[in-house]
């Protein structure tokens, strides 16, 4: 049988080195996306595609119910939706935080109430994955919003994770530093905006997405059978360790 997986966000940066690697693993893919035209230019007409908003729970919920009518049951589910809002506190405007909640907190709490409703009504086993961030775990200057949306995020991940364990759901997250994906293109805008930002790390550099994407899958995959839980650092030492000063 076809180990189905739906992928949302597919077709941003991340969504989309998610769904290669995903395909060389002998997944079936399907995907989710606000836009049918940016799904299309991704993938064309490949695999299932559906377009839906997840940041509401209705939105949410229209996804497994297209899915039921098709008769598709994925058992893997990778969250890729997100945005990064930048800027402190006192200036960013109410309608910009609310932005950023909803795509990054709001989103993930209404598509895996809506996963697991599905995984339960099945019964079946399944597996799902978050995208949090450096951010939500270290202090960083100008990032209160996205770290306050993916600090929420973290907890959902463990709080649902112990809630499902008996029903064989695992639930984990990785939290990247800054990738190279259209949602940083500003903050990468010039080779000298990408060299101050690749030495902020431990280890040097600008995260890929692909990089990221080879542990989403692993996560997913049976190879993770007993990892539930966690959120998986990957950020070149970012948020966890001091090298020395030279
Ligand atoms: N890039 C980074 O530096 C970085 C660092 C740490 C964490 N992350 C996280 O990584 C994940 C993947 O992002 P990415 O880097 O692949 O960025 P991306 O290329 O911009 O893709 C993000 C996707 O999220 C959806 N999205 C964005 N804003 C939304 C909103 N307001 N409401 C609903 N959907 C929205 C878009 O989907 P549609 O096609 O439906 O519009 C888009 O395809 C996100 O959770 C992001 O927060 C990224």
């Amino acid at each position: 049988m076809t180990k189905i997986a739906l992928i949302t966000g597919a077709s941003g940066g991340l969504g989309q080195a998610l769904a290669k690697k995903l395909l060389s693993e002998q997944w079936g893919l399907i995907l989710v996306g606000r836009d049918a035209a940016r799904l299309n230019a991704a993938y064309g007409v490949a695999h299932t595609q559906i377009v839906a908003d997840c940041t509401t729970a209705d939105g949410a919920k229209q996804i497994f119910e297209q899915l039921q009518s098709a008769n598709l049951a994925p058992t893997a589910l990778a969250h890729c939706v997100g945005n990064i809002k930048l800027g402190a506190l006192h200036r960013m405007q109410a309608a910009d935080f609310m932005d950023c909640m909803q795509a990054n907190l709001f989103s993930a709490f209404y598509t895996l109430a809506a996963f697991t409703q599905h995984l339960k009504q099945a019964q079946l086993a399944g597996s799902a994955v978050f995208v949090s961030s450096a951010a939500a775990q270290i202090g960083t200057p100008n990032h209160e919003a996205v770290a306050a949306a993916k600090a929420g995020l973290e907890g959902l991940v463990r709080s649902a994770a112990a809630t499902y364990a008996s029903a064989s759901i695992r639930v984990n997250a990785v939290a990247p530093g800054i990738l190279d994906t259209p949602a940083a293109a500003k903050l990468l805008s010039s080779e000298l905006m990408r060299e101050v930002a690749a030495k902020q790390y431990p280890i040097a550099g600008i995260g890929a997405p692909s990089e990221v994407a080879d542990l989403m899958v692993w996560l997913l995959s049976s190879a993770a059978a007993r990892v539930t839980g966690q959120v998986w650092s990957i950020d070149g030492g970012f948020a966890s360790i001091r090298p020395l000063v030279r």
